[in-house]
């Protein structure tokens, strides 16, 4: 049987990829640092079957079709050629993650995709050579491979095969609240592909976004070791609010940001002003991801369920990294 099944989760960046070097091969301008989430996990069960055939991919039922297809088959095409295997694949997947609204879906899918579709062909990849293979599903996706607290390394070689994800610690390290608010379930009306194409090529601030990026590193990749929740908000805090800036800065200009986000970060704020340490991240979409001691994890979700135009408020700890399942 040329089957395996495989599970991965998001992950947040704590200091985002926001820019691409290579649109192809997904090779980001800057390194970043991210958590895994272990309560945002999907499992994908890859088949290859003998003969001729279209590959299918069915996320949560539905038949993946346009980019998320053709970069589904990009990733199949490279696990295949590696295995000098020709048919075709029946991908499915599940999990826990709300679809398209900007809470690394694409992540968690993608690395699950690759260990999976590697693991079907008999292949025995290092987790780095997995992690070179999820990034070019979706570059998030590579940190997603070792999952805890990692870091993408930006690398420098044109093929990138030294651009990957290391892992920083694991999930065990430190028991970091992680606090999400979900503003919207819908697709988001600018990818993050599009949204960070957009950025790097018009917007005023992207220079001075990028040359931010290496201290930022330098800051989260010491607070995660020194465990300190106010360094690491901070830092993260400015990373998010400085990737976001380069979307007003853009022509045309655009915001993932709305109403309901504005708010959800103002109770954040209200909350550390009151003596609660938590701090706020964005990705490329409306939801708010809160940074917080696991203990207040519970508090800092019901001040966020009083927000108007929250949803779903979604409570996670560091999560592990990707792995096969039992079939
Ligand atoms: O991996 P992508 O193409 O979905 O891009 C992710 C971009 C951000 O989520 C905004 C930042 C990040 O580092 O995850």
């Amino acid at each position: 049987m040329r089957s395996a099944r495989a599970r991965a989760c998001a992950n947040v960046a704590l200091v985002k990829y926001w820019g691409k070097r290579d649109e192809r091969l997904v090779l980001p301008q800057t390194g970043s640092i991210s958590v895994a989430l272990d309560a945002l996990w999907t499992e994908t069960s890859v088949r290859f079957d003998d003969g001729p055939g279209e590959d299918r991919i069915e996320v949560e039922g539905t038949l993946a079709t346009g980019g998320d297809h053709a970069r589904a088959v990009r990733v199949l095409d490279l696990v295949r050629g590696r295995a000098g295997f020709r048919g075709p694949a029946e991908v499915s997947s599940h999990g826990t993650i709300p679809l398209g609204a900007g809470l690394a879906s694409s992540a968690a899918g993608f690395a699950a995709m690759a260990l999976a579709a590697s693991a079907a062909l008999g292949l025995e990849l290092t987790e780095r050579e997995l992690s070179v293979l999820a990034r070019q599903g979706s570059g998030s996706a590579c940190r997603s491979i070792p999952g805890g607290f990692a870091e993408w390394l930006r690398g420098e070689r044109p093929d990138g095969g030294d651009s990957y994800a290391v892992r920083l610690h694991g999930p065990q390290h430190w028991d970091l609240g992680i606090v999400i608010a979900v503003v919207e379930r819908g697709r988001k009306p600018v990818s993050s592909r599009q949204g960070m194409r957009q950025a790097t090529e018009s917007s005023i601030f992207y220079a001075a976004y990028r040359a931010s990026v290496q201290r930022e590193l330098h800051e989260v990749r010491r607070a995660i070791a020194e465990r300190s929740l106010s360094h690491l908000g901070e830092a993260a805090e400015r990373s998010a609010m400085r990737m976001h800036a380069t979307t007003l800065g853009a022509d045309p200009p655009f915001s993932y940001f709305l109403p309901p986000t504005l708010a959800a970060l103002s109770a954040v704020h209200r909350l550390r002003a009151e003596g609660t340490p938590a701090y706020a991240t964005v990705d490329a979409g409306p939801n708010v991801k809160v940074l917080c001691a696991a203990s207040d994890a519970l508090r800092v979700a019901e001040q966020l369920r009083g927000v108007p135009g929250v949803g779903a408020v979604i409570v996670s700890g560091p999560g592990p990294a990707a792995t096969v399942r039992p079939e």
